[in-house]
């Protein structure tokens, strides 16, 4: 028999395809040119089957959703504590892109503002990391967490790289504040070349349902996050992923959770199942306008609200 599911799906896209206001990103010049009707989900079981429809092989850069995984790969490379020294877990209130240090300790609020997934990137390896290992590391752990070969979209990362000056300065910032110990134009890059991984719904709902398998990948059997770093990872998300969207995402459709400007999010509960939408209008705070009401649907349908 057909499994019903996928029919489910492009109902849910057809319903929601015209609601599209927003605009896409447009400081990053390849990701103001995106296509705007672009339109895709995708779910991952953690029995590792997957369910998509729409736009679900047409790639974008992975963007800030790489925070989630990368906050993880550093957690396994320097330890949770040494971590927890340089990035603290509590909800910023403000735009990913302010700088938002804790009174005191200079620490950045959480891993998935930008000062905080500059300084993940930074601890990535370890102190004598050189920056092609830290990305050729980070480029590999994805790719076992999408169960493919993925890439770096190099002109979306170069496009970025013309307009870095903010992230730059968060960098030095970084430096000055003792929080980041390698050169600050080395971290900067790097966390802009891991931005610009590519991906498709059906990559980012597979990495998705292995954080909801306790950082096992649900089709290769491999255990690719230790299971205290999946609960670290999914706090986090639950409580910052959204930005200053957290709390209104968490009550709508309480499910940890991680968006992208390129126009992704990815929603993951704990040994169910990984989602992942795609639609490149943002709102004012930086989340896909069609991707939440999709999440919303999904939520309320499926009954996946965590309470
Ligand atoms: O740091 C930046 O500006 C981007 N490369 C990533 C930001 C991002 O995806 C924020 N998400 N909504």
């Amino acid at each position: 028999m057909k499994s019903p599911i996928p029919d489910y799906l492009k109902q849910v896209l057809e319903q929601i395809r015209d609601q599209d206001g927003g605009a896409p990103a447009d400081y990053i010049e390849t990701l103001a040119k995106a296509d705007t009707s672009r339109l895709a989900v995708a779910l991952a079981m953690v029995d590792g089957q997957v369910y998509s429809a729409g736009d679900d092989s047409v790639e974008f850069s992975i963007q800030s959703i790489s925070k989630a995984f990368v906050y993880a790969i550093a957690i396994e490379d320097a330890g949770l504590d040494a971590v927890l020294a340089k990035i603290g877990v509590e909800p910023s209130g403000d735009a990913f892109n302010k700088l938002s240090l804790e009174r005191g300790s200079n620490r950045p609020m959480n891993p998935m503002i930008n000062a905080g997934a500059i300084t993940a990137h930074s601890l990535v390896i370890g102190p004598n990391a050189t920056a092609e290992k830290r990305t050729e590391r980070i480029l590999s752990v994805l790719s076992r967490l999408a169960g493919r070969q993925l890439s770096v979209d190099e002109e979306v990362y170069q496009a970025e790289l013309r307009d870095a000056d903010r992230n730059m300065g968060i960098g030095y910032m970084l430096k000055a504040a003792g929080i980041i110990a390698c050169d600050p134009r080395e971290a900067v890059t790097g966390y802009i070349r891991q931005c610009s991984i590519n991906v498709n719904v059906r990559d980012l709902a597979m990495m998705s349902a292995t954080l909801c398998n306790a950082g096992i990948h649900p089709v290769t059997g491999e255990s690719i996050i230790p299971q205290t770093s999946v609960r670290q990872v999914l706090s986090v998300m639950t409580t910052c992923g959204m930005y200053d969207a957290a709390g209104s995402w968490v009550s709508r459709i309480g499910i940890p959770a991680k968006s992208g400007v390129a126009g992704a999010i990815i929603g993951a509960l704990p040994g169910q199942v990984g989602l992942a939408t795609f639609s490149p209008r943002l709102d004012e705070r930086g989340n896909s306008v069609r991707g939440v009401k999709i999440c919303e649907r999904l939520s309320s349908d499926m009954g996946l609200h965590m309470m």
